[in-house]
């Protein structure tokens, strides 16, 4: 099993299965493992922090009984992650990241619900054996995760809106990848999401990133292999410095 805790030696490529035929996941699964993908994304979305509804618990157990040996990383854009850590680790989930938008320190959290203590959050999620990841929004600065840089194993920076694949990479995000990877320890991957495709990647390998997920880009293609090596190749753009 890949241990993301150990600095790789060229970014780690997460396909997210939300491109995916939900009619033959297994089947597409491992179909993409097979070609060349580190690890497996999957894209939590309740339709209330982001408009879409995908995917719960019981697709991670799904995935993980057919893929036994696979690093399953969940990325959760729900407004109350909490109540669905417990049932992501029994299901097999190896790394479970909520969004800093959700916690108390965002002042602007969307007053239905209560915000979730982070700190708090991390802890649980660490007890359960799952490594935790704090997720930014494409206009949250980088500055939110600062303390906890040390806590937590991934720190994603969103380079689409939550909720949908096949939207257009924003690479004004860059920035925010650079100051991450720079502040945070080895032990902490700074992961990519949303439009990233091969045109992409190089732009994100350069800035820092050490774990990116792709989805549209790989599913919506006819040659899988090509576009999951041509994503692998944009890691020769990795500055040496980071290696
Ligand atoms: C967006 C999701 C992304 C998305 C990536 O809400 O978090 O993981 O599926 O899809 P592409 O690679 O098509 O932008
Ligand atoms: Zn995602």
């Amino acid at each position: 099993m890949l241990n993301i805790k150990n600095k790789p030696s060229q970014p780690i490529i997460a396909v997210s299965i939300l491109s995916a035929d939900f009619g033959q996941m297994a089947m597409d699964c491992h179909d993409v493992i097979n070609k060349g993908a580190d690890a497996l994304h999957l894209d939590v979305m309740d339709g209330h922090f982001a408009p879409n509804l995908t995917m719960g618990a019981d697709m991670v157990k799904g995935v993980r009984k057919h893929l036994p040996d696979t690093y399953l990383d969940a990325h959760l854009m729900v407004e109350r992650p909490q109540d669905y850590v417990e049932q992501f680790a029994k299901a097999g989930c190896n790394n479970f990241s909520f969004h800093w938008e959700v916690t108390t320190d965002n002042p602007e959290r969307n007053n239905r619900v209560e915000g979730v203590n982070a700190t708090d959050l991390i802890k649980q999620i660490h007890d359960l054996g799952m490594d935790a990841g704090l997720v930014i929004n494409p206009d949250t600065p980088a500055q939110a995760l600062e303390k906890y840089l040390d806590q937590i194993q991934v720190a994603l920076v969103m380079s689409v809106w939550p909720g949908f694949s096949g939207q257009k990479f924003m690479p004004e995000v860059l920035a925010k990848v650079q100051w991450l990877r720079e502040n945070g320890p080895d032990t902490m991957r700074v992961e990519m999401d949303g439009g990233v495709a091969p045109e992409t990647v190089q732009a994100c390998a350069q800035a820092g990133c050490d774990m990116i997920v792709s989805a549209s880009a790989v599913f919506g293609s006819d040659d899988r292999q090509a576009v999951i090596a041509a994503l692998h190749d944009g890691a020769k753009y990795w500055p040496a410095a980071l290696r």
